[in-house]
């Protein structure tokens, strides 16, 4: 029964985030897009009879306006998907620039941590509910091409492993969705490459039937892989050795 149930969607005017609140709009979830894209996501919100927020992750309270935009306008939150995530666009040699990188880490991390701590009391007030937040592929494998995005990724990994069993108490679920690479603008500098060496591209609607994978479950604290051509599943890691 998800019918006026509310989401909160960070990075919802375009890509990964647009399509899941299409197909969450379909089964009557409310919806409230946060971005810094208004243009897309104001058309989005209205062909969604949803809200639009404009919000900067980088700042908590942008983040916290976007939850209150929830529980004000539509009575209540039950899912934050905090998805809003850039490529850092620089490495940690002759081309780094640290504007790059903190805007980067801002955005990846910063980003899921401050959704996090808006959404928190809201979810909690509605009796629990669930945190999504999209890390990637990258945050569970090296990621040469970009090691900035593989740090920030795999600190969303690791947040919310810590998350899931922080919250489990109070109803509130915490997983992360990792697919990898997906057909959205995101991936346009990539594209090319990937179709010259034949590397399977996924296609958003695989990320999205995962995501509803994840929702549907009684997981918490796992970090879903999704990879071309395998079922989408949490990834399972390998113990850490404890004291002897
Ligand atoms: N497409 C892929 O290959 C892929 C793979 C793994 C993970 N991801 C992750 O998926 C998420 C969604 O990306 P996508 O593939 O849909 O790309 P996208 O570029 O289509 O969407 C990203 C969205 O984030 C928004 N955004 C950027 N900066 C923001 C900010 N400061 N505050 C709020 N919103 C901001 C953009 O406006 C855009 O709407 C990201 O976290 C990305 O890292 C993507």
């Amino acid at each position: 029964m998800t019918a006026g149930r509310v989401a909160l969607i960070t990075g919802g005017s375009n890509g990964i985030g647009a399509a899941v609140a299409r197909r969450l709009a379909e089964d009557g979830w409310r919806l409230v897009l946060a971005d810094v894209d208004a243009e897309r996501g104001t058309a989005l919100a209205a062909e969604l009879e949803g809200a639009f927020v404009r919000c900067d992750v980088r700042e908590p309270a942008d983040s916290a306006a976007a939850v209150a935009a929830a529980v004000d306008g539509f009575g209540g939150l039950d899912l934050a998907f905090l998805n809003a995530g850039v490529a850092s666009g620089c490495g940690l040699d002759a081309d780094f620039d640290p504007e790059k990188y903190r805007r980067a880490m801002g955005i990846n991390l910063d980003g899921v941590v401050y959704g996090v701590r808006a959404a928190l009391p809201a979810l909690r007030a509605r009796g629990g509910g669930d945190i999504i937040a999209t890390a990637s592929m990258a945050g569970l494998t090296a990621t040469p091409f970009d090691p900035i995005y593989g740090a920030n990724k795999a600190a969303v990994v690791g947040l919310v492993r810590a998350l899931g069993p922080a919250h489990a108490g109070e109803g509130i679920r915490v997983n992360a969705l990792c697919p990898s690479f997906a057909d959205t603008d995101i991936l346009v500098p990539l594209k090319a490459h990937l179709e010259e060496t034949n590397f399977p591209i996924l296609q958003v609607g695989d990320v999205v039937a995962a995501f509803l994978g994840i929702l549907d479950g009684d997981d918490t604290g796992e970090a879903w892989f999704v990879v071309p051509g395998r079922e989408s599943g949490p990834f399972k890691f390998r113990g850490v050795p404890g004291p002897r």
